[in-house]
């Protein structure tokens, strides 16, 4: 061989052994890029995990609350970051857009569609367990609470410094304040205090350029928007100031069951014109649920009839006696509890010391490990034989562990204006339903059968419930009713048919906003709001 030739191959040979050597996975260059990025180079390692590392499956699993996307199947983040400071978030947004990546944001994990931990394109998931301080100023009736801190922690610090003020939150405690917060957020105390969102008073958003805004930073038309438009389209909200407010030392609580004996369908038709009008400080809900007979074995509905009154028994009891003599509440019926102790009673924790809002792991029996929900508001009376309807229903198999809940709206709802925040859902709704079906995670192989039964409802419900648009809830996440595209770049059209189902005519205000804050569109996920741009 010619030694031109040969030293032609020894070239070669000797490039080919140098590209190997220096050959990297796919994560090195991401997480080169994240140590360069993050002031704190040292402390960025130690929170950043790739599936390679032991602790990623963990971390990954630990705050999936719906087991529907713990399969095999369920794509998983390229790499998760549980950021410690804000420079961390700054870097994993800034290597993120530059290497092409999508990122997730998760707090809480709720997400009815799993939206905070699963893509279907390569994505980063920044999970904020570690952003959960919460600060409660007694004495200016306020509180900054970081997004990655849940209800149950909340609660237990305002608890802990006063027992008379409280803040507007859900029952379920292990909710995420980050996704709450963004959704609206109603509980026990929303007819007289509004949702959560509408006590919002400033908040610290990380953009897409990794810029922290407060309140007067971004603009009121961003602050508007991440108060009910939606998590994961506007920014990572790293904490929340809220105004805090007051509850009697005791309340009275009581949940008193009726069968279709015992004229349930009768009194459902009746409650859906007494609990809108009942006042301000009072929550009163009806749950529907499948239960074995006691008497011959046979499937039949259950309603609980759930209140929880800003007020003692020897007021409630009259009340009820006056606007509802029909449903025969008794003193008995009643419990007198403080305000927290109702949220463990009704989210089934009962004799459970208040530190058991600490625990985020807690398996809520309010829901199974693997499930379903939609939502739809009620704005004219349902007829009886309309309601008898969910009756016939509830006889199917799979709505054993099927739960329909009617939530009566009315109160201060009716009083907020509509465009006061993203959620439009205020006066003119007599209640609001949500419909929720659940299955062991062993038959998640079989979760068709179960979302059919309640796509079945919904369908069947049609006739009954609010429409053009059909109104739903954002924080009750339904894909059923409309997605972006593939890889979930959207046109402002495709987005309109979920967008004014869960916002009406506050949907092109969102949109706007996102245009100012994020006009890339780099947070985006099947159902994040576009910007104007992306009109077809
Ligand atoms: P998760 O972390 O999954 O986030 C939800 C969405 O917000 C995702 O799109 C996520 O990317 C985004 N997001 C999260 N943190 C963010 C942040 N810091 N910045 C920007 N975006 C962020 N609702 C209600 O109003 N009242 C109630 O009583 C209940 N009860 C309830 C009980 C149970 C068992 C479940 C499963 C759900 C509820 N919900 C509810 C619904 C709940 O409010 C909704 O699922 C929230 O989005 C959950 O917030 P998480 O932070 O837990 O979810």
């Amino acid at each position: 061989m010619e030694p031109q030739y040969i030293s032609l191959m020894l070239g070669l040979l000797l490039a080919a052994f140098l590209t190997l050597s220096s050959a990297t996975s796919p994560h090195d260059n991401f997480l080169r890029c994240l140590s360069l990025s993050s002031n704190q180079s040292s402390s960025i390692a130690r929170v950043v995990f790739t599936p390679d590392n032991s602790s990623y499956s963990t971390i990954l699993e630990s705050r999936i609350r719906n087991h529907r996307f713990w399969t095999t199947d369920t794509p998983k983040p390229f790499v998760i970051v549980t950021p410690l400071l804000a420079s961390h978030i700054q870097a994993t947004i800034h290597c993120s857009r530059n290497h092409g990546l999508q990122l997730r944001i998760r707090s809480g994990g709720h997400d009815y569609e799993g939206l905070s931990f699963v893509s279907h394109v390569r994505f980063v998931l920044v999970d904020l367990i570690n952003f959960r301080s919460v600060d409660v100023d007694v004495e200016n009736r306020v509180a900054w609470v970081q997004s990655g801190a849940i209800l149950g922690e909340l609660y237990y610090k305002i608890a802990e410094k006063n027992k008379t003020l409280a803040f507007p939150g859900g029952i379920c405690h292990t909710v995420g304040i980050g996704g709450y917060m963004s959704g609206g957020g109603y509980g026990l105390l929303f007819r007289k205090y509004g949702l959560a969102a509408d006590n919002v008073i400033d908040a610290r958003l990380i953009d897409v350029y990794g810029r922290i805004l407060d309140r007067q930073s971004m603009g009121e038309d961003v602050f508007w928007a991440i108060r009910g438009g939606g998590g994961g389209s506007f920014g990572i909200v790293l904490s929340w100031k809220l105004k805090l407010v007051s509850v009697p030392p005791i309340g009275t609580l009581f949940t008193v069951r009726r069968t279709l004996e015992q004229n349930a369908i009768n009194l459902i038709h009746k409650w859906q014109y007494v609990a809108p009008k009942m006042p301000h400080g009072m929550y009163f809900d009806v749950a529907l649920s499948q239960v074995k007979s006691t008497r011959d074995g046979k499937k039949t509905v259950v309603s609980s009839f759930i209140a929880f009154f800003l007020g003692s028994t020897d007021e409630l009891v009259p009340l009820m006696h006056e606007r509802f003599p029909e449903l025969g509440i008794r003193k008995k019926d009643c419990i007198e509890m403080s305000w927290i102790e109702s949220i463990i009673y009704l989210g089934k924790i009962r004799n459970q010391p208040l530190e058991v809002l600490l625990d985020r792991d807690f398996q809520t029996p309010l829901t199974l490990p693997s499930y379903k929900s939609k939502s739809d508001y009620v704005k004219e009376l349902i007829s009886e034989i309309g309601l008898k309807g969910l009756w016939t229903s509830f006889s199917e198999n799979e709505a054993e562990f099927g739960v329909i809940y009617f939530f009566s709206y009315g109160g201060i709802m009716d009083e907020i204006p509509e465009s006061s925040t993203p959620f439009p859902h205020r006066a003119g709704n007599l209640y609001k339903i949500i419909y929720n079906v659940g299955w062991k995670e062993q038959d998640n192989i079989n979760s068709d059968k179960y979302i059919d039964w309640i796509r079945r409802i919904y369908g069947y419900m049609g006739t009954y419930v609010s429409k053009s648009p059909r109104e739903a809830y954002i924080n009750y996440r339904d894909l059923d009713i409309g997605t972006n595209s593939e890889g979930n770049t959207t046109s402002y059209a495709r987005a309109s048919v979920w967008g004014r189902k869960y916002f009406k005519n506050n949907f092109d205000r969102l949109v706007l906003a996102k245009t100012m804050i994020d006009p890339e569109n780099f947070f985006r996920h099947e159902q994040s709001i576009p910007p104007l741009w992306k009109k077809e």
